[in-house]
Protein backbone atom coordinates (compact mmCIF):
# COMPACT_ATOMS: atom_id res chain seq x y z
CA UNK A 1 0.00 0.00 0.00
CA UNK A 2 1.02 3.31 -0.88
CA UNK A 3 2.60 4.96 2.37
CA UNK A 4 2.67 8.40 0.93
CA UNK A 5 -1.02 7.80 0.76
CA UNK A 6 -1.71 6.67 3.97
CA UNK A 7 0.00 9.43 5.49
CA UNK A 8 -2.15 12.62 3.29
CA UNK A 9 -5.51 10.39 4.67
CA UNK A 10 -3.89 11.11 8.20
CA UNK A 11 -3.09 14.35 8.03
CA UNK A 12 -6.27 14.92 6.44
CA UNK A 13 -7.79 13.61 9.36
CA UNK A 14 -6.06 15.43 12.15
CA UNK A 15 -6.60 18.91 9.87
CA UNK A 16 -10.91 18.22 9.60
CA UNK A 17 -12.78 19.37 12.17
CA UNK A 18 -16.00 17.49 10.29
CA UNK A 19 -15.25 14.11 9.13
CA UNK A 20 -17.76 11.46 7.99
CA UNK A 21 -17.49 7.82 7.38
CA UNK A 22 -19.89 6.53 4.62
CA UNK A 23 -19.19 2.41 4.60
CA UNK A 24 -20.89 -0.29 2.74
CA UNK A 25 -20.43 -4.39 2.81
CA UNK A 26 -16.49 -4.22 2.04
CA UNK A 27 -16.24 -2.93 5.73
CA UNK A 28 -17.48 -6.29 6.97
CA UNK A 29 -15.88 -8.92 4.12
CA UNK A 30 -13.03 -9.35 6.90
CA UNK A 31 -15.46 -10.41 9.55
CA UNK A 32 -16.76 -12.81 7.41
CA UNK A 33 -19.77 -11.29 5.54
CA UNK A 34 -19.65 -11.60 2.07
CA UNK A 35 -20.56 -8.17 -0.28
CA UNK A 36 -23.27 -8.13 -3.41
CA UNK A 37 -21.18 -7.61 -5.92
CA UNK A 38 -17.61 -8.85 -5.84
CA UNK A 39 -17.09 -12.39 -7.01
CA UNK A 40 -19.03 -14.57 -4.60
CA UNK A 41 -21.01 -11.55 -3.40
CA UNK A 42 -24.47 -12.68 -2.59
CA UNK A 43 -26.04 -10.91 -6.34
CA UNK A 44 -23.08 -12.66 -8.01
CA UNK A 45 -25.69 -16.06 -7.37
CA UNK A 46 -29.42 -13.91 -6.49
CA UNK A 47 -30.95 -11.73 -8.03
CA UNK A 48 -31.91 -9.38 -5.46
CA UNK A 49 -35.05 -8.56 -7.25
CA UNK A 50 -36.59 -12.54 -6.11
CA UNK A 51 -35.74 -12.43 -2.35
CA UNK A 52 -34.27 -8.83 -0.90
CA UNK A 53 -37.43 -6.80 -2.53
CA UNK A 54 -41.02 -5.52 -1.90
CA UNK A 55 -42.04 -8.06 -4.81
CA UNK A 56 -40.75 -11.18 -2.66
CA UNK A 57 -42.06 -10.14 0.46
CA UNK A 58 -45.58 -9.75 -0.84
CA UNK A 59 -45.24 -12.66 -3.61
CA UNK A 60 -42.85 -14.95 -2.51
CA UNK A 61 -42.72 -14.51 1.23
CA UNK A 62 -41.31 -18.43 2.09
CA UNK A 63 -38.34 -17.63 -0.21
CA UNK A 64 -37.87 -14.08 1.06
CA UNK A 65 -37.74 -15.47 4.53
CA UNK A 66 -35.39 -18.43 3.87
CA UNK A 67 -33.33 -15.91 2.46
CA UNK A 68 -33.16 -13.49 5.62
CA UNK A 69 -32.75 -16.31 8.29
CA UNK A 70 -29.92 -17.58 5.98
CA UNK A 71 -28.42 -14.02 5.80
CA UNK A 72 -29.03 -13.44 9.71
CA UNK A 73 -27.61 -17.07 10.77
CA UNK A 74 -24.29 -16.09 8.27
CA UNK A 75 -23.97 -13.37 11.13
CA UNK A 76 -23.49 -15.95 13.74
CA UNK A 77 -19.73 -15.91 15.16
CA UNK A 78 -18.83 -13.20 13.17
CA UNK A 79 -17.70 -10.30 14.90
CA UNK A 80 -16.15 -6.83 14.25
CA UNK A 81 -12.59 -6.37 13.29
CA UNK A 82 -10.04 -4.12 13.56
CA UNK A 83 -11.26 -1.33 11.24
CA UNK A 84 -14.19 -1.37 12.74
CA UNK A 85 -12.72 -0.88 16.05
CA UNK A 86 -10.52 1.91 14.92
CA UNK A 87 -13.46 3.69 13.33
CA UNK A 88 -14.64 3.50 16.82
CA UNK A 89 -11.77 5.05 18.45
CA UNK A 90 -11.38 7.89 15.68
CA UNK A 91 -14.81 8.50 17.14
CA UNK A 92 -14.38 8.83 20.87
CA UNK A 93 -10.95 11.15 19.83
CA UNK A 94 -13.54 13.57 17.79
CA UNK A 95 -11.51 12.16 14.58
CA UNK A 96 -14.82 11.35 12.69
CA UNK A 97 -18.41 12.59 13.80
CA UNK A 98 -20.38 9.89 12.51
CA UNK A 99 -20.75 7.10 10.14
CA UNK A 100 -22.85 6.70 7.56
CA UNK A 101 -23.64 2.85 6.67
CA UNK A 102 -24.93 0.66 3.79
CA UNK A 103 -24.76 -2.16 6.33
CA UNK A 104 -27.48 -3.77 7.98
CA UNK A 105 -24.73 -5.96 10.39
CA UNK A 106 -24.42 -3.42 13.26
CA UNK A 107 -20.70 -3.98 13.57
CA UNK A 108 -20.09 -0.43 14.03
CA UNK A 109 -22.21 -0.31 17.27
CA UNK A 110 -20.77 -3.46 18.76
CA UNK A 111 -17.06 -1.83 17.64
CA UNK A 112 -17.94 1.01 19.76
CA UNK A 113 -19.47 3.69 17.18
CA UNK A 114 -22.30 5.48 18.74
CA UNK A 115 -23.11 8.17 15.69
CA UNK A 116 -24.23 5.69 12.82
CA UNK A 117 -26.90 6.51 10.47
CA UNK A 118 -28.16 2.64 9.30
CA UNK A 119 -29.31 3.85 5.88
CA UNK A 120 -30.66 0.36 5.15
CA UNK A 121 -31.79 -0.48 8.05
CA UNK A 122 -30.53 -3.59 9.76
CA UNK A 123 -31.01 -7.79 9.92
CA UNK A 124 -30.89 -7.65 13.71
CA UNK A 125 -34.05 -6.73 14.79
CA UNK A 126 -38.03 -7.79 13.07
CA UNK A 127 -41.32 -6.63 13.00
CA UNK A 128 -44.69 -7.62 11.35
CA UNK A 129 -45.13 -6.07 7.95
CA UNK A 130 -48.95 -5.95 8.53
CA UNK A 131 -49.23 -4.80 12.00
CA UNK A 132 -45.57 -3.17 12.63
CA UNK A 133 -45.85 -5.14 15.76
CA UNK A 134 -41.66 -5.42 16.98
CA UNK A 135 -41.22 -9.34 17.58
CA UNK A 136 -38.18 -11.21 18.41
CA UNK A 137 -36.23 -12.19 16.16
CA UNK A 138 -35.95 -16.22 17.40
CA UNK A 139 -39.87 -16.07 16.28
CA UNK A 140 -38.58 -14.42 13.20
CA UNK A 141 -36.05 -17.29 12.78
CA UNK A 142 -38.92 -20.40 13.70
CA UNK A 143 -40.83 -18.94 11.00
CA UNK A 144 -43.66 -17.80 13.25
CA UNK A 145 -46.20 -15.65 12.04
CA UNK A 146 -46.98 -12.13 13.89
CA UNK A 147 -48.01 -13.08 17.80
CA UNK A 148 -50.47 -10.11 17.25
CA UNK A 149 -52.22 -10.21 14.13
CA UNK A 150 -50.94 -13.42 13.07
CA UNK A 151 -49.39 -11.27 9.88
CA UNK A 152 -45.93 -11.64 8.02
CA UNK A 153 -42.73 -10.93 10.25
CA UNK A 154 -39.53 -9.37 8.75
CA UNK A 155 -36.28 -8.11 9.50
CA UNK A 156 -35.72 -3.94 9.66
CA UNK A 157 -33.76 -4.05 6.55
CA UNK A 158 -34.92 -1.64 3.25
CA UNK A 159 -35.45 -3.76 0.74
CA UNK A 160 -35.15 -2.76 -3.54
CA UNK A 161 -38.48 -0.77 -3.63
CA UNK A 162 -38.80 0.88 -0.22
CA UNK A 163 -37.61 3.85 1.01
CA UNK A 164 -34.66 4.74 3.26
CA UNK A 165 -35.52 5.38 6.47
CA UNK A 166 -36.28 9.54 6.47
CA UNK A 167 -34.40 10.53 9.78
CA UNK A 168 -30.97 8.09 8.76
CA UNK A 169 -31.13 9.92 5.59
CA UNK A 170 -31.52 13.04 6.50
CA UNK A 171 -28.92 12.81 8.98
CA UNK A 172 -26.33 11.90 6.49
CA UNK A 173 -27.16 13.83 4.36
CA UNK A 174 -26.57 16.95 6.54
CA UNK A 175 -23.37 15.60 7.95
CA UNK A 176 -21.94 14.72 4.98
CA UNK A 177 -22.95 18.41 3.48
CA UNK A 178 -20.86 20.14 6.69
CA UNK A 179 -17.92 17.49 6.35
CA UNK A 180 -14.41 18.90 5.88
CA UNK A 181 -13.73 15.17 5.29
CA UNK A 182 -15.58 12.47 4.00
CA UNK A 183 -14.27 9.06 4.11
CA UNK A 184 -15.79 6.11 1.89
CA UNK A 185 -14.91 2.72 2.98
CA UNK A 186 -15.88 -0.67 0.91
CA UNK A 187 -18.61 0.01 -1.31
CA UNK A 188 -19.04 -0.38 -5.16
CA UNK A 189 -21.49 3.04 -4.58
CA UNK A 190 -23.74 1.23 -7.28
CA UNK A 191 -27.02 1.61 -4.89
CA UNK A 192 -29.13 5.21 -5.83
CA UNK A 193 -29.16 7.07 -3.37
CA UNK A 194 -26.51 6.29 -0.93
CA UNK A 195 -24.22 6.87 -4.50
CA UNK A 196 -25.33 10.36 -4.36
CA UNK A 197 -23.51 11.26 -0.78
CA UNK A 198 -20.20 11.62 -1.55
CA UNK A 199 -20.45 14.57 -4.02
CA UNK A 200 -22.31 16.64 -1.63
CA UNK A 201 -19.40 16.86 0.32
CA UNK A 202 -17.26 20.40 -0.16
CA UNK A 203 -14.33 19.31 1.27
CA UNK A 204 -11.96 16.47 0.63
CA UNK A 205 -13.21 12.83 -0.44
CA UNK A 206 -10.97 9.66 0.19
CA UNK A 207 -12.33 6.42 -1.18
CA UNK A 208 -10.71 3.21 0.33
CA UNK A 209 -11.76 0.23 -1.35
CA UNK A 210 -10.25 -3.20 -2.46
CA UNK A 211 -11.42 -2.10 -6.68
CA UNK A 212 -10.87 1.51 -6.92
CA UNK A 213 -11.54 0.35 -10.62
CA UNK A 214 -15.12 2.31 -11.00
CA UNK A 215 -16.52 5.03 -8.86
CA UNK A 216 -13.01 6.56 -7.74
CA UNK A 217 -13.24 9.57 -10.20
CA UNK A 218 -15.03 12.08 -7.58
CA UNK A 219 -12.17 11.23 -4.96
CA UNK A 220 -9.15 13.65 -3.82
CA UNK A 221 -7.41 10.75 -2.61
CA UNK A 222 -8.51 6.86 -3.75
CA UNK A 223 -6.66 4.43 -1.67
CA UNK A 224 -6.40 0.49 -3.03
CA UNK A 225 -6.79 -1.99 -0.04
CA UNK A 226 -8.57 -3.75 2.80
CA UNK A 227 -10.82 -1.90 4.71
CA UNK A 228 -9.05 -3.44 7.67
CA UNK A 229 -5.71 -2.88 6.73
CA UNK A 230 -6.05 0.67 5.58
CA UNK A 231 -7.91 2.07 8.53
CA UNK A 232 -5.18 0.37 11.11
CA UNK A 233 -2.48 1.49 9.53
CA UNK A 234 -4.09 4.99 9.52
CA UNK A 235 -4.72 4.93 12.92
CA UNK A 236 -0.60 4.04 13.52
CA UNK A 237 0.45 7.52 12.01
CA UNK A 238 -2.63 8.62 14.19
CA UNK A 239 -1.90 7.60 17.58
N1 LIG B 1 -11.87 -3.81 2.01
C1 LIG B 1 -12.19 -2.80 1.14
N2 LIG B 1 -13.07 -2.93 0.13
C2 LIG B 1 -13.66 -4.14 0.01
C3 LIG B 1 -13.38 -5.24 0.85
C4 LIG B 1 -12.44 -5.03 1.89
N3 LIG B 1 -12.11 -6.00 2.74
N4 LIG B 1 -14.13 -6.30 0.45
C5 LIG B 1 -14.85 -5.87 -0.62
N5 LIG B 1 -14.56 -4.59 -0.88
C6 LIG B 1 -15.14 -3.70 -1.90
C7 LIG B 1 -15.47 -4.37 -3.20
O1 LIG B 1 -14.39 -4.25 -4.12
C8 LIG B 1 -16.70 -3.56 -3.67
O2 LIG B 1 -16.29 -2.48 -4.49
O3 LIG B 1 -16.37 -3.26 -1.36
C9 LIG B 1 -17.30 -3.02 -2.39
C10 LIG B 1 -18.60 -3.70 -2.00
O4 LIG B 1 -19.55 -3.32 -2.98
P1 LIG B 1 -20.99 -4.04 -2.97
O5 LIG B 1 -20.81 -5.50 -2.86
O6 LIG B 1 -21.75 -3.45 -4.14
O7 LIG B 1 -21.64 -3.55 -1.60
P2 LIG B 1 -22.28 -2.13 -1.28
O8 LIG B 1 -21.62 -1.06 -2.07
O9 LIG B 1 -22.30 -2.00 0.18
O10 LIG B 1 -23.79 -2.34 -1.80
C11 LIG B 1 -24.70 -1.30 -1.53
O11 LIG B 1 -26.47 -2.71 -2.40
O12 LIG B 1 -27.68 -4.64 -2.53
C12 LIG B 1 -27.59 -3.45 -1.91
O13 LIG B 1 -28.52 -3.09 0.18
C13 LIG B 1 -27.40 -3.65 -0.44
O14 LIG B 1 -26.34 -2.09 1.08
C14 LIG B 1 -26.16 -2.83 -0.12
C15 LIG B 1 -26.06 -1.89 -1.31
Amino acid sequence: MDSSKLSLLASWMKQSKYTVVLTGAGMSTESGIPDFRSPGGWWRNIDPATVASRYALENRYELFRDFYIMRINTLEGCKPHEGHKVLAEWEKRGLVHCIATQNVDRFHQEAGSRNVYELHGNIRTVRCEDCSNAAELKEFLEKKPCAKCKGKLRPNVVLFGESLPYEALDNATHSISKADLAVVVGTSLQVYPVNQLPELCKGKKAYINLDTGRSSSQFDLVIEGSARDVLTKAEMLLD
